[in-house]
């Protein structure tokens, strides 16, 4: 009876994004979303799960601290997975019966403040997965239940999450549309941009755009599914300009909304916005489109290039932010990651 596994799940970087439930307790988003998952190396969570008879209660401990397991989403990823796993009889039922206990963490700085729940949620069930023996196809679902961004964290390369049109939600989960050896050459570059201001959350500010914001339904219903369909294209074509364009599109539509929202959500803040006029300025002064940015809810600017104009961008973001500035960013570097087990049928 296996009863201690680790494993480690990468994030994922939405180029058309994730914005707005349609059922909040089941996390059933209102439109589909495209994103990249990146390299484990240097962003990444990683979880030791162990059950064992002995265990008094459920336990879980996040970078060190103690929290609650009572959490209504630990709780439920927790429950459907041991469902699961029970009718699939997939473990013995002695280890189903055992109380668990999760140890995980992320290696992101800490100042990056960059979203942790869809790597977080991901490795918690693929962990429990493992630990009970369950297949990967089986968990996309629930990892959406933990944090709707998890479900696309649990495929490697290029992950479409289908919004699906079931009431229950069955239909409502992440497929892998490429894997990362299609297109290794695509960089990423995280810039990270310092910033003390609390932000509202990303589970209440898309709740209130929902409910307040007018353009998010020209968006859902004008906007995301020809992107989809259209950056689908790109990526299958290793379109650059193509894809950059749609992810700056969409990047910049999603923080319109955000300000649509009344009250408005401001994540990007003035560096930020100086990041996305020096793309701009850099792509025109080029010549053609060599990198594209997006922001998720934060301050952070995820840059998408070619990998042959990294250094060429890197050079140039020293440049316009030295170090010796206040507004000085770091950066961090990855590439769409494939993950363990992945059986790759794309052509
Ligand atoms: C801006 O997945 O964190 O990063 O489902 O409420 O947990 P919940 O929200 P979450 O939202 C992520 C929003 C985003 C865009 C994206 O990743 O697609």
């Amino acid at each position: 009876m296996q009863n201690s596994v680790t494993v480690i799940a990468p994030v994922n970087i939405a180029v058309i994004k994730y914005w707005g439930k349609r059922n909040e307790s089941l996390i059933l988003p209102i439109n589909d979303s495209l994103s990249v998952t990146l390299s484990t190396a240097d962003l990444c969570s990683k979880t030791t799960i162990s059950a064992d008879p002995s265990y008094e209660s459920n336990q879980i401990i996040l970078n060190g601290k103690e929290e609650n397991f009572e959490n209504e989403r630990i709780l439920r990823c927790f429950e459907m997975i041991k469902q699961r796993a029970l009718e699939a009889e997939s473990c013995p039922k002695e280890l189903l019966d055992c109380k668990i206990h999760v140890d995980s963490e992320n290696n992101f700085p800490t100042a990056a403040g960059l979203a942790s729940s869809a790597s977080g949620y991901a490795c918690l069930v693929y962990g429990m997965a493992q630990l009970y023996s369950l297949k990967k196809q089986e968990i996309s679902d629930i990892a959406r239940m933990g944090s709707g961004s998890a479900c696309r964290s649990i495929y490697g390369g290029f992950v479409q999450w289908q919004k699906g049109v079931e009431l229950d939600g069955n239909d409502s989960m992440a497929v892998q549309i490429a894997p990362a050896s299609h297109w290794p050459d695509l960089n990423v570059l995280i810039l990270v941009v310092n910033d003390s201001k609390k932000k509202v959350g990303s589970t209440s500010g898309m709740a209130r755009s929902v409910v307040t914001s007018e353009l998010i339904k020209y968006r859902v219903e004008k906007c995301v599914p020809q992107r989809i369909h259209s950056i689908t294209q790109a990526i299958k074509d290793r379109d650059f300009p193509k894809f950059a364009e749609l992810t700056m599109r969409d990047s910049n539509q999603f923080h319109a909304i955000c300000l649509d929202t009344f009250p408005p959500c401001v994540y990007m803040n003035d560096v930020s916005h100086a990041i996305v006029s020096y793309i701009h300025e850099f792509n025109k002064n080029e010549g053609e489109t060599k990198v594209a940015y997006t922001f998720d809810a934060g301050p952070n600017a995820c840059l998408y290039l070619p990998e042959k104009y990294v250094k060429r961008v890197l050079s140039f973001i020293n440049h316009v932010f030295p170090n010796d500035n206040q507004e000085s960013v770091e950066y961090i570097r990855g590439t769409p990651v494939e993950l363990e087990n992945e059986e790759n049928d794309f052509s």
